[in-house]
């Protein structure tokens, strides 16, 4: 039986790093005695839900460090930027916003400035940063946020950019101290990294191979967070259904799903992304047979035509993929399926993008994440050409989005009339006077009526839109 050895290194290191935290915290203190002055750090985080979910244990660590939270720049000690590198926009964005602190950083010589996360991961990122923006403070990376309390003190004495980056995975640490910016919701990485090496993708390469927690710290964390109030979890991992094969004690992702169906105050389980290639029969049969888990799948497909997927690496063809579609809707009846979807993959011509498109009408996917294909240095696809001009691929982009938006708007209408559970999130962004929430199928539902968050309430659902539903609280489940 092989287990991660993880008890021994996190005891050790955690403790180090307490020490760590607990002494930034005192001269904190004591300077806030002297001067009156509370001290703010502001984390600004890009791209997926593993970078949220890294960006809760860095303000976790900041906030036992002494330090609050803000959204506002002027008013930071410490500024971090978890970066993300999937697609070269995220990028552009991220040069912009450290570009702009320059002059809040001459304004503030005292100010920490840090740039952490996947594009850091990256040799030519890093060199960039080091050149044109001296003003950054620490740089580190994705393998080493459980020592950030370390860096970032020395960081506090050091003139010069520092910079902390591990080539190698690194191993799981747990017990890492996490600020959840909600409750009633919560993430929880279940493994890290990712083997499959989709020639198009930068994950493999700066998030390194999958490594799985152990099922026992895992259901702790939830059973914990349940004790919290949280009623539910989204599973993390960048291939969940693989969860579990490096740990080589004969227990997968359905068996994970089964334990965490127990678990007494969790209402809702989610989880994601799942890769077509692993989900199987015994996960289906899970989901159907785990009320906790919700009707909702994301199952990425890529795109349609079997000579971009194998170009792709995506290790299935288009009639593997509807045929496990069909299999899940059969069994999961009403579940929504979502997807993520590439235009533009070098070597792909309008004709191979038409089978993208008979996948959408195929399935009818409640939503569809769509990008336009991004060249990612150092990955097989970057050495790839292009068969097709810029423009056809945005017009290709732009009929996805079309033929998508019309299918979720006919998909939301059958919601219509009908009444959904929704577990509460809190005051509607767009409408003071109304509540917000998900339904079990993932779709945001507005609606008047009073309830608390991370309350369960059912919905009639009276207008509906591409991306939302409108309703009112029919029967209030918890009274
Ligand atoms: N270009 C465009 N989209 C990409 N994705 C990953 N890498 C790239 C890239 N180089 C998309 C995939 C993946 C999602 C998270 O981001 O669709 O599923
Ligand atoms: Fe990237 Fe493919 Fe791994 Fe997803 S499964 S993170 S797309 S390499």
């Amino acid at each position: 039986m092989t287990r991660r050895e993880t008890d021994h290194v996190t005891s050790e290191v955690i403790k180090q790093q307490n020490e760590i935290i607990e002494r930034i915290r005192q001269n904190n203190e004591n300077e806030y005695q002297k001067t009156g002055r509370m001290k703010y750090y502001r984390v600004i985080t890009y791209g997926c839900q593993q970078n949220n979910s890294d960006s809760e244990k860095l303000k976790g660590m900041l906030r036992l460090m002494g330090y609050n939270q803000t959204e506002n720049n002027e008013e930071a000690d410490v500024i971090l930027f978890n970066t993300c590198c999937v697609r070269e926009n995220a990028e552009m964005k991220l040069y912009g916003n450290i570009g702009a602190l320059k002059g809040l950083k001459k304004k503030k010589p005292d100010l920490i400035i840090g740039v952490c996360g996947c594009m850091m991961q990256q040799k030519h990122a890093v060199d960039m940063i080091k050149e044109k923006y001296s003003h950054v403070d620490l740089i580190f990376g994705t393998h080493n946020i459980y020592k950030f309390p370390e860096i970032f003190e020395k960081a506090l004495h050091e003139k010069y950019t520092l910079i902390d980056i591990l080539d190698t995975d690194g191993f799981i640490v747990e017990n890492i101290p996490v600020e959840r910016d909600e409750k009633h919701k919560a993430w929880v990485t279940i493994m890290y990294g990712c083997n499959n090496f989709c020639s198009y993708c930068i994950v493999p390469y700066v998030r390194g191979r999958e490594r799985s927690r152990n099922p026992e710290d895992i259901i702790e964390e939830i059973r914990s967070l349940s004790q919290d109030g949280c009623k539910e979890v989204m599973l993390l991992g960048q291939n969940v259904n693989s969860y579990g094969k490096d740990l080589k004690i004969g227990f997968d992702f359905a068996d994970l799903l089964y334990k965490i169906n127990s678990i007494d105050g969790i209402e809702r389980i989610r989880f994601m992304t799942s890769h077509p290639k692993d989900l199987s029969d015994k996960l289906i049969k899970a989901m159907c047979e785990c009320s906790k888990v919700c009707e909702h799948l994301h199952l990425p497909f890529q795109a349609g035509s079997n000579k971009i997927l194998k170009l792709m690496n995506r290790k299935y063809t288009k009639e593997e993929y509807l045929e496990k579609v069909n299999k899940i809707k059969e069994a999961i009846p009403g579940i929504a399926l979502t997807t993520d979807i590439i235009v533009g993959f070098p070597g792909e011509t309008t004709e191979d993008f038409e089978e993208t498109l008979d996948v959408v009408r195929k399935v009818r996917f409640d939503q569809a994440f769509t990008f336009i294909y991004s060249k990612r240095e150092g990955t097989a696809a970057a050495k790839m050409m292009d068969v097709i001009s810029e423009e056809e691929k945005r017009n290709n982009f732009n009929r996805l989005v079309e033929v998508q938006n019309q299918i979720s708007r006919e998909i939301n209408e059958s919601y219509k009339d009908n009444i959904y559970e929704v577990l509460v999130d809190g005051p509607s962004k767009t409408n003071k006077n109304m509540l917000t929430g998900r339904t079990r199928t993932g779709k945001v539902v507005n609606f008047k009526g009073e309830a608390k968050i991370g309350e369960l309430v059912n919905v009639k659902i009276n207008e509906v839109h591409s991306f939302s539903l409108n309703g009112e609280i029919v029967i209030n489940n918890q009274s």
